[in-house]
């Protein structure tokens, strides 16, 4: 009774020096792609000695950072990290071997790395140094922590969010396709920072030609992420706002068109980047393949904004795992659904969502949530 109390209370004491790290490994969101957020906090008894996060992408890792903030010698400290230490040399030495060399007497590690190189070696490595290592503490909060990375480490693929503003009746425009500005100036704010915290936006090519949108971060600070446009046929025209201003953010075309050479010449003289690929039999192209291609390049995550066919297509083809939603107070009746025809016709084929978040924002409520994936728990088959 008494050694489980013990237990208990030690637990209780790691997930509240755990809290801390994570709460510093918030600090590099927006900036830290494609490497994961990590925060670090070093304890003595129960004193925080040193702390560090992992500032942005190339800059000193989080172990290192809290190590720097210590003063004094650090053996027998117990180091709590988010995320298990790197193994190998990237743009910084082996954190693991930084550790090593401080000799705590203990570390609590969040969750393991994805990272095929890494995965479970610095901790096999620490517990063949003598050194007590407990995994596990707040996992689920580490592991949602870094869901981006998670999921491009584990499966080569971008992690998708979709995202739309839509009236209470689930319109994304008017029939006439008007849709500036569906939602409130507090929403339009919060659409910013969701893109800054996204490698890059992607749009149909119908949402250009009626939008004609800029696609950047302006109401917010932070870097502006890649605009990915999706046009089979090269439609959108050269005055748009996209293909313009390619110091400001880089635009990249998807198209399956091998034509109109001389558009081709001009956009690629203004520094647009176009990717000739194939399309499906339709002459569409194909998202699954699109989004590979744009992980090899180092994107993580994908803000998909539109509009109804490009959403619907992320959807029916199980490509997105987070959805965002604006829903303003306003009604319009007939007009652009948000989305189309997935498809379905039982409902227990329906794609269900795992809420993490409702809020409210200046008149509009943003729902945040989590495509589940696999079938409903109902439906599967009991052994
Ligand atoms: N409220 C909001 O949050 C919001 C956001 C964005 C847009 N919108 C509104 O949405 C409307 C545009 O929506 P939309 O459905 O007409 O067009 P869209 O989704 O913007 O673009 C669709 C086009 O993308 C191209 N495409 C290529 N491959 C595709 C694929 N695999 N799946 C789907 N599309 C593919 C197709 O044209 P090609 O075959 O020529 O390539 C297709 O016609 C506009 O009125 C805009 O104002 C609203």
């Amino acid at each position: 009774m008494m050694k489980s109390k013990v237990a208990r209370t030690s637990v209780l004491k790691d997930e509240f020096y755990m809290k801390a790290a994570l709460r510093l490994a918030r600090k590099g969101e927006g900036r830290t792609s494609p490497n994961p957020m990590v925060g670090a906090v070093i304890v003595r008894g129960s004193r925080i000695v040193g702390q560090g996060y992992h500032r942005a992408f190339g800059d000193k890792h989080a172990e290192t950072r809290a190590i720097e903030s210590a003063s004094g010698d650090l053996r027998g400290t117990t180091f709590y990290i988010t995320l298990e230490p790197c193994s190998h040399f990237g743009k910084t030495p082996p954190c693991v071997d930084r550790i090593l060399e401080i000799k705590p007497s203990r570390v609590v590690v969040g969750s393991a790395d994805p990272n095929p190189r890494v995965s479970g070696k610095s901790i096999r490595s620490l517990r063949r140094h003598g050194i007590e290592v407990t995994t596990g503490i707040l996992e689920k909060e580490c592991r949602a922590l870094n869901e981006v990375f998670f999921k491009y480490m584990t499966t080569g693929y971008p992690f998708v969010t979709v995202k739309y503003a839509q009236t209470l009746d689930g319109r994304i425009a008017t029939r006439s396709g008007h849709s500036r500005w569906i939602s409130s100036p507090p929403s339009l704010t919060f659409a910013h920072r969701l893109r800054s915290l996204h490698d890059s936006i992607l749009v149909g090519s119908e949402t250009i030609l009626k939008d004609d949108p800029e696609l950047t971060c302006r109401l917010v600070k932070g870097r502006n992420p890649r605009r990915v446009i999706v046009d089979s046929s090269l439609k959108i025209p050269l005055s748009s706002k996209v293909l313009l201003d390619q110091d400001r953010a880089k635009t990249m075309i998807f198209t399956t068109t091998h034509g109109q050479r001389e558009k081709l010449k001009i956009l690629g003289d203004r520094g647009v980047d176009i990717r000739v690929v194939e399309g499906d039999h339709h002459g569409r192209l194909v998202l699954r393949k699109l989004l590979k291609a744009l992980a090899q390049e180092g994107i993580s995550s994908i803000l998909v904004e539109g509009g109804s066919r490009i959403i619907t297509s992320f959807l029916k083809e199980g490509l997105a795992d987070r959805l965002v939603v604006i829903t303003a107070p306003k009604i319009l009746g007939k007009g652009i659904e948000a989305v189309g025809d997935l498809g379905i016709d039982k409902l227990d084929r329906a794609i269900r969502l795992d809420i993490k978040k409702i809020i409210r924002n200046g008149d509009d409520i943003v729902l945040d949530a989590r495509i589940k994936k696999g079938p409903p728990a109902h439906g599967k088959k009991k052994r």
